[in-house]
């Protein structure tokens, strides 16, 4: 695969290592369904399976590999000609197909796991990737346990899989041992001593046992490396794999410190995430990063105003740009008054300041004991309030009895003696002048004193 110098190519493991996690596994059609939607989020590879796993893995690596045709189409093996041949059977038909192959290169993994010696290991990569090289001509080689493999073996086992053919070098990062520093040192030494290294492309494979998957493969690429491994919501084997979403919004957001480029389609992101968890009937983490429901929800009053008032107060990207609907103001204890009214607003209802108050008030002790205040409970605290006028129309259509009391442009009332005491005094306890002129600008005031 020809890269640009500053393209990260996005390769994504959902449907293998991330399938790996528990309560995670998916038929056929499920794997073709979500391969859809990876193909139109836009992700370069996509592996498709281990296809040696069992025959349901075969059989949707090649339908996959048969279906979808614009993206790379991956296939894992051991590195043993049983895997090798049987992956090669699943994705000969693909239009653009990657044979993967990984052997452990740790002595943990050599002495008690696979009970070969270093030459052993070196022996057995070189022959599975002249193999895999004969059958395919994009062939790919992860030394498992990489980050815990000595050094100078790392590098002859690599000198050796570049020699016979392996077209991406993948580090993997197996039990997310490693951290940034230590990781980017590493792609550095393999830049430096592989021999041929200019021609293949480093990839990173981080997992997420210390919480650092995404900052190692981060590091990884501003270290070189060209391609990294992911998942859609960071599902994977133990505390999961490098999240794509998290990867690639860093990269949008902080072009100062990541300049590259993908091409994943940012608008498509929230529907992976939320196809994924569809399938697999596992929740993302609400406060998960970029596709948690929360990630773009603010709920403390303070925020809330800033937001309403500019979104670049507590927002770095557009939920659009991710393909989130709209940010959500979460009517709860922490809310203050200019999220209310507004809120109001859009069910209809606009209140002159002292029947706001009063609905503030009501709010806040109702928000104590159930949390979250939905538009219904809004609704009913309105009704029992006061009798409004509507102002539009409502997106609820609200029961409300009798007649209309809300006076829009009243002049404003005294405010109530807590909310005059909080107004005078900034957080740092200093006073604050209250311009009369401004009602708004004293809402505004107050939610940023009271709504924290
Ligand atoms: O974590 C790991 O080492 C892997 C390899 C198979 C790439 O998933
Ligand atoms: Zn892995």
């Amino acid at each position: 695969m020809s890269v640009n110098a500053d393209h990260i190519v996005i390769f994504d493991t959902t449907l293998r290592d991330g399938e790996q996690s528990p309560g995670c596994s998916m038929n056929q059609q499920e794997k073709l369904r979500l391969a859809q939607q990876l193909d139109r989020l836009g992700v370069d590879v996509i592996e498709a399976g281990f296809p040696i796993a069992s025959d349901g893995d075969f059989e949707s690596v090649k339908a996959i590999a048969s279906v979808v045709r614009r993206p790379v189409i991956a296939g894992l093996a051991r590195a043993c000609r049983q895997d090798i041949e049987r992956a090669w059977e699943a994705l000969k038909d693909a239009s653009r197909p990657r044979i993967h192959v990984f052997l452990a290169t740790s002595d943990i993994h050599l002495q008690y796991k696979l009970r070969i010696t270093r030459d052993q290991c070196v022996a057995q990569a070189r022959e599975a990737i002249e193999l895999a090289k004969s059958l395919c001509d994009d062939v790919e080689f992860s030394p498992e346990d990489a980050t815990r493999t000595d050094l100078d073996f790392l590098c002859r086992v690599l000198d050796a899989v570049v020699e016979a053919g392996a077209t991406t070098l993948n580090i993997p990062d197996t039990v997310g041992y490693t951290v940034p520093t230590e990781f980017a040192e590493l792609i550095h030494t393999i830049r430096r001593k592989v021999k041929g290294i200019e021609k293949v492309t480093i990839s990173a494979h981080c997992h997420n046992d210390l919480g650092m998957a995404v900052a190692n493969a981060l590091a990884a690429v501003s270290a070189g490396a060209r391609q990294v491994e992911c998942t859609i919501n960071g599902i994977g084997e133990r505390a999961g794999n490098a999240s794509l979403e998290e990867i690639v919004m860093a990269m949008r957001v902080r072009p100062d410190k990541y300049p590259y480029e993908t091409a994943i389609v940012g608008e498509q992101i929230f529907a992976a995430s939320q196809t994924l968890s569809e399938i697999t009937g596992v929740p993302v983490q609400p406060n998960k990063a970029i596709t948690g429901r929360n990630a773009f929800a603010h709920e403390a009053g303070i925020h809330q105003d800033g937001v309403l008032k500019n979104p670049l107060t507590y927002e770095i990207m557009t939920p659009k740009s991710v393909g989130v609907p709209d940010s959500k103001l979460v009517l709860g204890k922490h809310s203050g008054r200019h999220a209310l009214s507004m809120r109001c607003e859009q069910l209809g209802y606009q209140f002159d300041r002292r029947v706001l108050d009063d609905i503030y008030r009501r709010f806040v002790r109702l928000a104590d004991k159930i949390k979250h205040v939905e538009d219904h409970h809004l609704l009913e605290l309105i009704r029992d309030t006061h009798k409004p006028t509507r102002t539009a129309t409502p997106l609820i259509e609200p029961v409300i009895e009798g007649t209309s009391a809300a006076v829009v442009n009243a002049p404003p009332p005294e405010p109530e003696k807590r909310y005059a005491a909080a107004a005078q005094m900034n957080p740092f306890g200093a006073p604050v002048p209250v311009h009369p002129e401004s009602q708004h600008e004293q809402t505004q005031q107050e939610d940023y004193l009271w709504g924290v």
